[in-house]
């Protein structure tokens, strides 16, 4: 189902990569993944997230604390019986991970501008393919999917529009203006508003919201490395003060905070 990032013609397998019509080809990494993203369409030698973050995000979920989330998104997945799906800006792959268990019979793609990302993501599991590749030009073809998730992801919603087909839908996963309110009132003097709803107003023509839920949890942290991990893998991991960050993560006691996420589901008509 692949197509050329270059001239969008279909890919095909060849030895160790895939190949166009034209001669297009990109190989196959030895970890399995694909890398679709030619450099001309780079706006930075290693877009995307780092390793520091990637790794940060990949201790931290794999630790089990956004275990509820990840258990919603697959359940909410699995209820839309898609036949082709996509995890776009995927990162390490431990939603995506849980998507695809939860749809076995389905073919399921994911893709991270972040090399760092996408090479540790295929580890979990070899079945899907894996692509480094770019949001804005996704090498899929025209309304070729049924399902769609975004995680906590910036999106291209024209892009993501495009590769729906009628009927099917895209799940988006984000933070309420409550997520980690009791880290950010420690970490800053004025909590800026995550505005949650700001993203309703850029869903494009043709789509419309056709469901939306908040699940809120608490999170206890009792280890220091665990609230390093949530800050390195946000942007509170830059944007707070030094003696802040310290202060969280070095406190004795366990640290607890509330965990907020809305999922809204937009269908293509
Ligand atoms: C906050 S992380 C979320 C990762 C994953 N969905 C999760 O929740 O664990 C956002 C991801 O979007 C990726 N990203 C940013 N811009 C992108 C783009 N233009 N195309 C594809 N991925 C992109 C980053 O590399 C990063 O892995």
């Amino acid at each position: 189902m692949l197509t050329c990032p270059i001239c969008s013609a279909p890919l095909d397998a060849a030895d160790n990569g895939v190949v166009c019509p034209v001669g297009h080809r990109f190989d196959r990494a030895r970890q399995g993944y694909l890398n679709l993203l030619p450099v001309q369409h780079k706006n930075s030698r290693d877009p995307g997230d780092n390793q520091a973050m990637v790794e940060a995000r990949r201790d931290f979920l794999n630790a089990g604390h956004y275990a509820p989330v990840a258990r919603r998104l697959a359940e909410l997945a699995a209820e839309r019986h898609p036949a082709h799906w996509l995890d776009i800006g995927c990162g390490e792959g431990y939603y995506t991970a849980q998507i695809a268990t939860a749809l076995p019979d389905a073919d399921g793609y994911a893709l991270d501008i972040s090399r760092e990302a996408v090479k540790r993501a295929c580890k979990r599991n070899p079945d899907l393919t894996w692509l480094i590749a770019s949001m804005a030009r996704v090498p899929l073809p025209d309304a070729s999917l049924q399902f769609i998730a975004s995680v906590f992801s910036p999106l291209d919603w024209a892009e993501a529009r495009r590769l729906l087909s009628p009927g099917g839908g895209l799940m988006r996963v984000g933070p309420t203006n409550e997520h980690l309110m009791e880290l950010r009132q420690r970490l800053y003097d004025e909590v800026r508003d995550y505005a949650d709803e700001k993203h309703l107003a850029l869903v494009p023509e043709g789509m419309t919201l056709q469901h939306s839920e908040t699940l809120t949890f608490k999170l206890t942290l009792v280890d220091g490395q665990a609230r390093a991990n949530l800050l390195a893998m946000t942007p509170h991991g830059w944007r707070a003060s030094a003696e802040r960050r310290a202060s969280v993560v070095d406190q004795t006691e366990p640290f607890e905070t509330t965990v907020s996420m809305r999922y809204d589901y937009f269908v293509l008509q």
